[in-house]
């Protein structure tokens, strides 16, 4: 079967290779210039939507799997589907668990599912106002997709008013009727908690951890993920049937009983407090990244049925999928400066050296003089199995430790929790 993968990121390479391992038939578009580079055909010059259609048409490609959240809240997988494609994604009404945290919130609170206590805000006025009626320290989320960066935790009031101006004034996510979700702090340990779901049926895809600050001991900015270790070592047998009774059968029923049309990935992401109670944080309605290079590594099936099986709506009948034992543990690599400002254009070498037992998935890189250089804050990433997280940390850092650019930067404690 002909299959299109949709994004140009690590996450997307990930995929794809996995897929291209039980022989299907793989586009990456547009990919990068490593995956060019390494084989992966893209489309050519399309990037709306109707080119990319009529493109995969004239290909005879019948699936797409759709990788960013930006492209589901533009609607792609409606499109796509009305024009007879099997889709691996939501539509924008079903993306909105992810593009509205305002949505999701609500939505949460339909469905009964575990989340923290929450507050809307609309106004700079209205903020001010209510800024000290609930403790601190708390959480404040922009409603609306912001790349990772709509997220603080406010210690005090002070803090809270420089992000309220940040919203409000100085319109840094740009001009427009702006909302605010203030949160309850919950404090714990993170887990990604990603499944195949096609409004009726969920598929757990095993389950990670991802490392989302900049630096080592989770100092510094957040970041898009610095890395990811699966299965997470948060969850065991006991908290993993916890979060299918309270979590995922709730929600399978709220998205029934509100006709929320699903058919894709739900990202779950949940805290779990010191007392060992799950709290659902967020909804991505797509791969994680990335948490998603980890999964790769360890899924055993040929993932493609499971996939379509989605993108049908028959989940139910579709065999679970097969599961490597190993722990998979994958390092980002970024550019100095990331998140903020990262410099870029840097030749990259030690991408050819072979040292087996690991892979490597590019994002953020492109061709010059027929080499490749850096093109982003993330660049790539090392993916390695291992039985233990030490002996996966062992192979992927030591392969990471021959590649090298100016400034190269990445986390040296990644599977370390
Ligand atoms: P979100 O985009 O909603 O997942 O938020 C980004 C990150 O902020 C999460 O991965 C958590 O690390 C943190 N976070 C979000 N909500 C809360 C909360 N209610 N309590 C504590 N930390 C949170
Ligand atoms: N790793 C978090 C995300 O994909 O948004």
């Amino acid at each position: 079967m002909k299959v299109l993968v949709l994004g140009s990121g690590a996450r997307e390479h990930s995929i794809a290779w996995k897929l291209k391992q039980s022989n299907h038939d793989i586009f990456l578009h547009p990919g990068n210039a490593g995956t060019i580079k390494l084989g992966f055909c893209n489309l050519g010059q399309v990037s709306d939507k109707e080119q990319i259609a009529l493109e995969a048409k004239r290909k005879n490609i019948e699936t797409i799997i759709i990788g960013p959240e930006a492209l589901l809240a533009q609607d792609y997988a409606s499109y796509f589907r009305k024009m007879g494609f099997l889709v691996l994604g939501p539509g924008k009404e079903g993306a909105q668990l992810e593009t509205s945290k305002i949505f999701a919130k609500q939505f949460m609170v339909r469905a009964g599912v575990p989340t923290a206590q929450y507050a809307i805000h609309s106004s700079l006025q209205d903020f001010k106002r209510d800024i000290d009626i609930r403790p601190f320290p708390k959480v404040l989320k922009l409603d609306g997709l912001a790349a990772g960066k709509g997220v603080v935790i406010a210690k005090d009031s002070a803090h809270a008013l420089i992000f309220a101006e940040q919203v409000w004034n100085q319109n840094i996510f740009g001009k427009g009727h702006h909302q605010v979700i203030e949160e309850e702090f919950i404090s714990g340990v993170e887990l990604s908690y990603l499944g195949l779901c096609d409004g009726t049926s969920f598929i757990p895809l095993s389950s990670s951890t991802d490392f989302k600050r900049v630096f080592d001991h989770d100092k510094g900015p957040n970041t898009g993920g610095m890395g990811a270790i699966s299965p997470s070592p948060h969850l065991n047998a006991e908290l993993e049937a916890r979060i299918k009774k309270t979590i995922v059968k709730p929600i399978l029923e709220a998205l029934e009983r509100e006709k929320l049309e699903f058919h894709g990935v739900l990202y779950i992401g949940i805290m779990i407090s010191p007392e060992g109670n799950p709290y659902v944080l967020e909804f991505n309605t797509r791969f994680g990244d990335p948490e998603t290079q980890s999964l790769m590594m360890r899924i055993e099936s040929d993932l493609l049925p499971a996939l379509v099986a989605t993108a049908k709506g028959k989940l139910n009948s579709t065999p679970p999928l097969a599961w490597k034992k190993e722990t998979a543990i994958y390092v980002v690599a970024a550019s100095p400066g990331y998140p903020e400002k990262p410099e870029l254009g840097e030749p990259i070498s030690g991408i050819d050296s072979q040292t087996g037992e690991t892979e490597l998935f590019f994002a953020g890189v492109e061709l010059k003089n027929n080499k490749l250089h850096t093109s982003g804050g993330r660049v790539l990433g090392v993916g390695a199995l291992g039985r233990d997280a030490s002996e996966a940390r062992k192979k992927a850092y030591f392969r990471l430790q021959k590649i090298s650019w100016p400034g190269i930067h990445f986390r040296t404690d990644i599977g370390i929790t």
